[in-house]
Formats: structure tokens, C-alpha cells, sequence
């Protein structure tokens, strides 16, 4: 995994907990903690500081991944902006992942193995996300696709009908989205 996700996740808990609890997280993971945004590292050391910060917060792996995720959409708007800029809502956003993004993050952080989500446009009016990845971050994406919902100003309902932790050949997930009301469009 490449050193950006490390270094987003370290940037996430140092927001919402503070120094201290980054450095409780080394500990109990048993890690070092020097991760340069363009290095590689072992899936096992990401998977260790996610399973050490589900405990620390009380929560499940799957929804500590998804809420590093949503947390980091911003900071990723931050260094990215041209990805964001180009569009004003959520899904075209999402949907530039495969064509623009993932192919962009792969010239940038040569090593890269981000993944490729198959495209379905539901007759119920969802977008459908096919995902398979030997990484099983579907909840990562999950918490991606949200914060880019925060980004836009809009709401993402993400469902998950199908998982490959189910036993299911892939992940899918269904996203609807919604614009957020504001006190102004009261
Ligand atoms: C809604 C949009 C996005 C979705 C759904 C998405 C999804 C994912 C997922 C699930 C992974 C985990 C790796 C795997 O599954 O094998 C991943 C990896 C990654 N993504 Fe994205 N992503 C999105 C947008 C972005 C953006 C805006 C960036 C900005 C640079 C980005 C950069 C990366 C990087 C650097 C990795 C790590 C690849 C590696 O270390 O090998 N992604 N993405």
C-alpha cells in the first residue's frame, strides 16, 4: 500500500484524537510510523493500525475503514483539487474513478495498485459499483464515495448488498444520492 494512505490516516487520527492516540496506535500496531507519501508498505502494517484504532474507538474494522476514508476525502480535495474541480457533483465524480483518478494515482505513485470498479446504472436509479480487489476494501471505498458526497454538498446512501467477506464473488454497492438541504434552501 502506497505511503499516501499511511500518511492521510495519520493526518485523520491526529485531527479527531490528537498526537497521543497516533502514537498509541504505532505502539499496539507495532510499527514505526515513517511513511513517505511515494514508498510502499506492507498491506499487513495498514491493516494493523486500522485493527488497533477500531479497538481504541469501539468499532467494527469494516466501519473504522469507512470512516478513515470519509475523514480523508477532504485532505485528498486538498492535494488534488484538479480531480474535484472538474466536476460539481458526486457522481460524475465517482464515476471519473476507473478514467481519470485511479489511472492519474498510478502515474503519481508509480506502484500504485488501486482498483477498477465495473459501472452499472440501475433501472431504480442507483449507480451499481462492482469491486473486487485481492485488498477487500470495499469499505474504504464505501467512506470514499461519502466524503465526496460531504465535498459536494450532497448526501450518499451506500448500500452494500453484496460482499465478497459474505461469501459473494464480488462487492457490490449501490449508491443514491441526494442533494443535502441547507438552513438557505429552507
Ligand atoms: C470515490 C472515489 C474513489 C474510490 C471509490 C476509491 C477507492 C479506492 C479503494 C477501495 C482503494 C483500496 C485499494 C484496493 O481496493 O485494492 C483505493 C486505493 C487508492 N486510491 Fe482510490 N478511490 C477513490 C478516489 C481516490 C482519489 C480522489 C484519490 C486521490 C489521489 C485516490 C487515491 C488512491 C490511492 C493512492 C490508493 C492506494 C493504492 C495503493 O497503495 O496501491 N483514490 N482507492
Amino acid at each position: 500500500m502506497k505511503g499516501i494512505i499511511f500518511n492521510l490516516l495519520e493526518e485523520v487520527v491526529i485531527h479527531r484524537h490528537g498526537d497521543a492516540a497516533w502514537d498509541g496506535l504505532l505502539d499496539q500496531a507495532g510499527v514505526d510510523g515513517a511513511y513517505t507519501s511515494l514508498g510502499s508498505y506492507p498491506d499487513a502494517e495498514l491493516e494493523a493500525l486500522l485493527g488497533a484504532a477500531a479497538t481504541v474507538l469501539h468499532v467494527q474494522p469494516d466501519e473504522c475503514l469507512r470512516w478513515f476514508g470519509r475523514e480523508a476525502m477532504p485532505l485528498l480535495a486538498e492535494r488534488y483539487p484538479a480531480f474535484f474541480t472538474a466536476h460539481n457533483t458526486t457522481l460524475p465524480f465517482v464515476l471519473s474513478v476507473n478514467s481519470i483518478i485511479h489511472p492519474e494515482v498510478r502515474k503519481i505513485h508509480p506502484g500504485a495498485q488501486c482498483p477498477t470498479f465495473r459501472f452499472e446504472h440501475g433501472t431504480d436509479g442507483a449507480l451499481y459499483m462492482g469491486y473486487r480487489s485481492p485488498r477487500r476494501m470495499c469499505s474504504l471505498a464505501q467512506g470514499f464515495i461519502e466524503g465526496a458526497a460531504d465535498h459536494f454538498g450532497e448526501t450518499a446512501i451506500v448500500e452494500h448488498p453484496r460482499c465478497t467477506a459474505k461469501g459473494d464473488p464480488e462487492c457490490l454497492l449501490s449508491v443514491r444520492v441526494e442533494v443535502r438541504e441547507t438552513a438557505d434552501a429552507l
